[in-house]
């Protein structure tokens, strides 16, 4: 028999893929889909698999605790796997409140609802970002010291320490995965590479941040979304797990990569002031998922980015779409205060 997994954020960009890839694997699984549908939450991007009859949507904060344990209990969850987050480094510094309410009290939440209802699975869904930055040499193990450095990682890492003390307290099985940088399908265009994209795509300056020296480790989603199910299923209660493919990039490589596919000149590169407080260089340590659960990453970075551009230039209209309203308020207010 298949379990009944409550899958939070599912709406958004790995949420969205997440569910995608498992309903498209033959599965007794039940997954209910809770997200709140924020700008960065969109249904469309699971019109694929709406129609499954193992897949459910329920609209759902995950701050609303009666509302997220109703759902437990109608559904008999009995496993819980936590993409919702605010995800953007830029809009928590521009306002960091709802990255507490959302990353910090939402997951304390769904650990109390968790042990009430003696939920026997829980995976919080985490990023290497709270690990902080490296010099030019070395990377991330799970053994490396948390040291946040924007209200998003220093949020994720306060979750973390959350799902830990439970786990450890009220001994819960619950596990964390620290990923790297994701692209692929569906992510919101305020990240890097669909930002540049899209940019591009409409002759706009593409805005890199300081020298564009910084370091990124970059992973193809549905590698991660693989390593989730992995971790979720055969990985040992109370472990942290890194994800990430070994793919350091500097993000001025990647924007003129994308300057270059796309047949764009590099005139429309423009360099803005740098983020404050911008993270140097991130790298992950792979050994521990890759030796214990075998998991490898499938997808290499030459390919993933095609597949990614591709995407991007078969659904302009998807970006399009989301990109409204409350997005582009913060979007011209954001960029207009990194004039240099
Ligand atoms: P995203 O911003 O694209 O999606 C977040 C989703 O959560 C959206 O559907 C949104 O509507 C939903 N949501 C937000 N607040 C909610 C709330 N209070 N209640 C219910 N739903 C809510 O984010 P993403 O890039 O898909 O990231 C998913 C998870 O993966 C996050 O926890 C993030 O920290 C982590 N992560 C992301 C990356 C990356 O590169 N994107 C890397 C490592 C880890
Ligand atoms: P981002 O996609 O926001 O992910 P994160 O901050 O979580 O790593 O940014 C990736 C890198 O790209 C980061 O070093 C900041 C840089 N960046 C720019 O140079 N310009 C931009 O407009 C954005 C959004 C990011």
């Amino acid at each position: 028999m298949g379990n009944n997994i409550l899958v939070t954020g599912g709406a958004g960009f790995i949420g969205s893929n997440f569910l995608r890839d498992r309903l498209f694997n033959a599965s007794d699984d039940i997954f209910v889909n809770v997200d709140a549908i924020t700008y960065a939450g969109n249904l469309e991007n699971l019109k694929e698999i709406s129609e499954k009859e193992n897949y459910i949507f329920e609209k759902a904060n995950i701050e609303d605790e009666l509302k997220i344990e109703d759902i437990c209990k109608k559904y008999k969850i009995n496993g819980i796997i936590n993409f919702a987050a605010e995800s953007h480094v830029d809009r928590s510094i521009s306002n960091s409140k709802p990255f507490i309410n959302t990353n910090v009290l939402g997951t304390l939440n769904l650990l109390e609802i968790s042990r009430k209802l003696e939920i026997e699975n829980y995976l919080q869904v985490s990023t290497d970002e709270v690990y902080g930055s490296l010099g030019e040499t070395g990377a991330f193990t799970e053994n490396s010291q948390i040291q946040p450095n924007s209200p998003y990682s220093a949020s994720k890492a306060s979750a973390d320490h959350l799902v830990h003390s439970f786990g450890h307290t009220y001994g819960m099985n619950v596990k964390i995965t620290r990923c790297s940088n994701n692209y692929g399908p569906y992510q919101f265009p305020e990240k890097l590479i669909p930002l540049m994209i899209n940019n591009a795509l409409e002759n706009k300056d593409l805005p890199v941040y300081g020298d564009g020296k910084n370091v990124r480790d970059w992973l193809y989603v549905s590698d991660h979304c693989d390593a989730i199910w992995e971790v979720f299923n055969n990985g040992s209660s109370g472990e942290v797990y890194n994800i990430g493919g070994n793919c350091e990039k500097q993000n001025i490589e990647i924007v003129e990569l994308l300057l270059e596919m796309l047949d764009k000149p590099k005139s429309l590169i423009k360099y803005v002031k740098d983020r404050p407080g911008h993270d140097e260089r991130y790298a992950i340590d792979n050994k521990k998922i890759t030796s214990e659960l075998n998991w490898e990453p499938k997808i290499n970075f030459t390919d993933g980015i095609k597949m990614t551009l591709d995407w991007y230039l078969q659904n302009k209209s998807w970006s399009d779409n989301v990109r409204s309203g409350a997005y582009l308020d913060f979007y011209k207010k954001w960029y207009g205060g990194l004039e240099k």
